[in-house]
């Protein structure tokens, strides 16, 4: 099933309240529901739903649940289909991290992260004066952190699986070897990465050849290489023959990354982030990610304001949230990085009387200026491609996974044999505190480099309770501005009333403290708003074909039916019966 093209130009006026009338965006493409002939939902269906960046991946999911597979089997066959259909962010070499509520409402995360390899060291990208290689972090050998994903498949089955393992395979590996159709944008992501990919591995391959929309792209190694895996378990990824070829590779560029190295990599069960934004409970992911409690902080430094009352994306709805973010994204850099070596206060992070003082610099009249702030003082306590999916099945159970290779095609390292792109998440790791990563987030020492470490993520997988039962699954890509997409797109269904494909595809804004700018989507907001923003102290940025997060989202509507929101940024489909 594709999902609907029928595209038709609309002005959206998303609220009655004058400042929102003033202010009033533009949404220029609305897509027309033809089950429910309602221009304004997305796909609507009564038990199960996949939605993700690509159509072949979300029937994948659907075919498993349709053969009675739960929510957790369409885990695994959509992670593995992304793999094959997706490669610019889909992946069986890089990490990610899920947030499960089951039909019997228990909630937990899987976080299956990227690890720095054992002979990383904390200045690996900087020279012999000290200074930052922002190149080595990025692409080739040494941006590769140990690959998390084939452990978080193996592990969501030991706990969840319910159908035989070959049966989530086989969909996969037949789609691999008989092939997946490009699409328009796809043909155009590839073509506009051929020369790097080609550069970095120093010759051609699947990935350099000159594809156009329509083209059938097959990969018969990453066939093999599931089929072997289906096979032989989780072992032969991370010890077998896929290990050996994989190391051999690394080695022959001379990497660092060795068989101990894969063979101590665990996936690991993690308590989410859990906390209220009104009547609605938010469950979202944990460190390695700061995205739930950035998140939270950002929920809750809102929550005291009228945001409903100001109208979507009026001046002071965008200035409150703003400044939010700018608390939030300044307490990332210093508290945040792996729980596993770094002690986080999470709990007063989040807790009402810290943030209570936050908020006290704000004001109306004036941006607060990032350099006059820092993270807050507590008493006591001194990567743009990714992407996502959420999945609801008929028995009840939600998930939300986002996962990556951090950079488009990761460190674009290309395993021939293997047929998969190695990831360049060590550039998510504060290479030197102070130094921006690739999406200009600053990181300090809680995020610095250490052997067998997770590096920091904005990943922020996220569910939603309303009145004690799931009511919404969501997600996106989009590096540091993953945590206000999600944010966004959560408010303009909560507070704004869209639908779930209208709370999608509604524009976007970010900030992120430092850099001091806030980014727009372009076209999408009224001069004389920027304008007025502009007058208050805010740097805006708003260039041409900006574009921020592509969310994929499923909600329950009052009639108990399932409402998917697919990004019209991308490919994205929702499918579902
Ligand atoms: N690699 C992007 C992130 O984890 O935030």
């Amino acid at each position: 099933m594709r999902r609907f093209n029928i595209i038709i130009v609309a002005l959206l006026f998303i609220s009655c309240n004058e400042d929102s009338k003033q202010n009033h965006l533009v949404l220029k493409t609305e897509k027309t529901n033809p089950l429910t002939n309602n221009p304004t939902y997305g796909l609507i269906v009564d038990s199960a739903m996949v939605v993700s960046a690509r159509a072949e991946a979300s029937k994948i999911g659907v075919d498993i649940m349709k053969l009675g597979g739960n929510a957790f089997d369409a885990m695994i066959a959509t992670e593995l289909a992304l793999a094959v259909t997706y490669p610019v962010a889909g992946n069986i070499a890089g990490g990610g991290f899920m947030v499960y509520r089951t039909q019997n409402g228990a909630v937990g995360a899987l976080d299956y992260r990227e690890k720095a390899p054992l002979k990383a060291t904390r200045d690996m990208y900087l020279d012999k004066n000290g200074s930052f290689i922002s190149k080595k972090s990025k692409l080739g050998v040494l941006a590769v952190g140990v690959p998390g994903t084939v452990a978080g498949i193996f592990e969501v089955y030991k706990k969840f699986g319910s159908l035989p393992l070959e049966q989530l395979f086989k969909p996969v590996i037949d789609l691999a070897k008989n092939g997946y159709i490009i699409t328009k944008k796809q043909a155009s992501r590839l073509n506009q990465f051929q020369k790097i990919i080609k550069e970095v591995n120093s010759g051609e391959s699947l990935y350099t050849q000159n594809y156009k929309e329509g083209d059938t792209l097959k990969n018969k190694e990453l066939a093999n290489t599931l089929f072997r895996i289906s096979k032989n378990g989780r072992k032969e990824f991370y010890e077998g023959e896929t290990a050996n070829i994989m190391v051999d590779f690394l080695d022959s560029k001379n990497g660092i990354i060795t068989l101990d190295d894969l063979k101590a990599y665990e996936a690991i069960w993690r308590d989410p982030v859990v906390f209220n934004y009104k009547d609605l409970k938010i469950i979202s992911m944990s460190p390695p990610s700061s995205g739930g409690i950035c998140l939270a902080q950002i929920l809750k430094l809102i929550e005291p304001y009228p945001i409903k009352d100001y109208g979507h994306n009026s001046l002071k709805t965008i200035q409150v949230i703003t400044e939010a973010e700018r608390r939030a994204y300044a307490d990332r850099s210093f508290y945040l990085g792996d729980p596993d070596f770094v002690s986080i206060p999470s709990k007063k992070l989040i807790s009402t009387d810290y943030l209570k003082g936050r908020m006290e610099q704000f004001s109306f009249e004036k941006a607060t200026d990032s350099k006059s702030l820092s993270y807050g003082s507590i008493p006591g306590f001194e990567s743009s491609e990714t992407t996502h999916y959420s999945i609801v099945d008929s028995y009840g159970n939600s998930i939300a996974v986002t996962t990556t290779l951090n950079g488009a095609y990761g460190s674009k390292l290309y395993v021939d044999q293997l047929g998969f792109f190695l990831n360049n998440e060590m550039d998510d790791f504060s290479a030197k505190p102070g130094e921006p990563n690739m999406f200009g987030l600053i990181g300090g020492e809680a995020n610095a480099i250490a052997p067998q470490k997770r590096m920091l993520s904005s990943m922020t997988p996220t569910l939603i309770e309303k009145n004690n039962a799931f009511w919404m699954s969501l997600g996106t890509p989009g590096g540091s501005t993953i945590i206000t997409s999600v944010l966004q797109t959560l408010l303009n269904v909560y507070e704004y009333d869209m639908t779930m494909q209208q709370a999608v595809d509604a524009p976007r804004f970010h900030h992120q403290w430092l850099p001091d700018v806030v980014i727009f989507e372009s076209d999408s907001f009224s001069k004389q708003l920027l304008d007025s923003l502009k007058n208050k102290g805010y740097k805006i940025q708003s260039k041409t074909g900006t574009v921020i997060g592509k969310v994929d989202a499923i909600r329950i509507l009052p009639n108990g039916k399932l409402e998917g929101g697919a990004d019209q940024r991308g490919d994205d489909t929702a499918i579902g019966f």
